[in-house]
């Protein structure tokens, strides 16, 4: 059902798995599977399809036991977990694999781990933690965790999407009817991650590298694109699906971006966030201007 309801994100005319590899080609070279790689929130193994072949070992995780099955099947020789990102990431560490991986990666995943230290969804409703320092701190806990899992001169890369985007904008409107977020903006996640690794690079723990990329999800019809928005974005909930509002909100936006062949190319963005490991500055430098 993922699969089929995905629409393909295209940055550039690229589309985001092609993004993953063009940075695998230019930070390793040809795959040599000679790499030791993490997925945290895997899902069907869309973006393991590109690292795979760059991998002597795979750890996938997700917190869904339908895609840790899913991508089980595909990639049967990888060590799979079915968990939240922060609790698998914790166990690694405590089971010894600190500084074990070239490469720890987490694509259009981090958001949700992150959101779970701000708020939970119970049966009553979505449900703010009362004590919301203390949830940024254990998120930020949890993106360094993530970096502790990274060898030196490894990479810790991830895609979060833009909460600024137009068509974000309206998914973040439209949840604010359920409940407020944290910081009254959904980009709060994204600048945890940030905060969290620019803290790192000023302690000399690695280097940060993060770009913004203006692109499409481009959904063939003005159906998939309903589809898109009420099954993917607002997951069928009640609530959404009732409001008649939002649905002629919906149905504006998809109008103003139908195309003349009927597709609807939705404004979209994404953050690729890279944190090397190694000591910094000092491994910023070219070679040999230390000599
Ligand atoms: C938008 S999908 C991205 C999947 C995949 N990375 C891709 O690019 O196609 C988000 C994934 O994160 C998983 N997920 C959601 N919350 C999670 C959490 N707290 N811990 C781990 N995985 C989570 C979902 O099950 C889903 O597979």
């Amino acid at each position: 059902m993922y699969d089929k309801l995905l629409l393909p994100h295209y940055f550039g005319g690229v589309e985001d798995v092609d993004l993953v590899s063009s940075w695998l080609n230019e930070n390793y070279g040809a795959p040599t599977s000679a790499l030791d790689v993490a997925e945290f929130g895997c899902g069907t193994g869309r973006m393991t399809e590109a690292l795979a072949p760059f991998a002597r070992n795979l750890v996938l995780a997700d917190n869904s036991e339908v895609m840790v099955s899913a991508v089980a099947r595909k990639f049967p020789d990888a060590q799979t977990f079915c968990g939240d990102t922060s609790d698998v990431t914790t166990s690694l560490l405590a089971a010894g694999r600190a500084q074990s991986f070239d490469l720890v990666t987490a694509f259009w995943s981090l958001t949700y781990p992150i959101g779970e230290f701000f708020e939970e969804l119970t049966a009553a409703g979505v449900r703010s933690h009362p004590d919301q320092a203390s949830a940024r701190g254990r998120a930020h806990e949890f993106v360094s965790g993530l970096t502790r899992l990274v060898a030196p001169g490894g990479h810790l890369l991830a895609m979060l999407f833009d909460a600024e985007s137009p068509e974000q904008q309206l998914v973040t409107r439209a949840w604010e009817k359920v409940a407020p977020f944290p910081d009254g903006d959904r980009s709060y996640t994204r600048d945890i991650v940030i905060h969290a690794l620019r803290v790192a690079e000023s302690q000399g723990a690695g280097r940060l590298t993060h770009t913004r990329r203006g692109g499409v999800a481009w959904a063939p019809s003005g159906h998939a694109a309903r589809e898109w928005f009420f099954g993917v974005h607002f997951k069928h909930h009640p609530q959404l699906l009732a409001d008649a509002d939002l649905a002629a909100t919906v149905a504006g936006f998809i109008e103003r971006h139908t195309m003349p062949n009927g597709g609807v190319a939705l404004p979209s963005g994404v953050h690729v966030i890279d944190f090397c490991v190694g000591a910094h500055p000092e491994t910023s430098l070219p070679d040999g201007v230390l000599a």
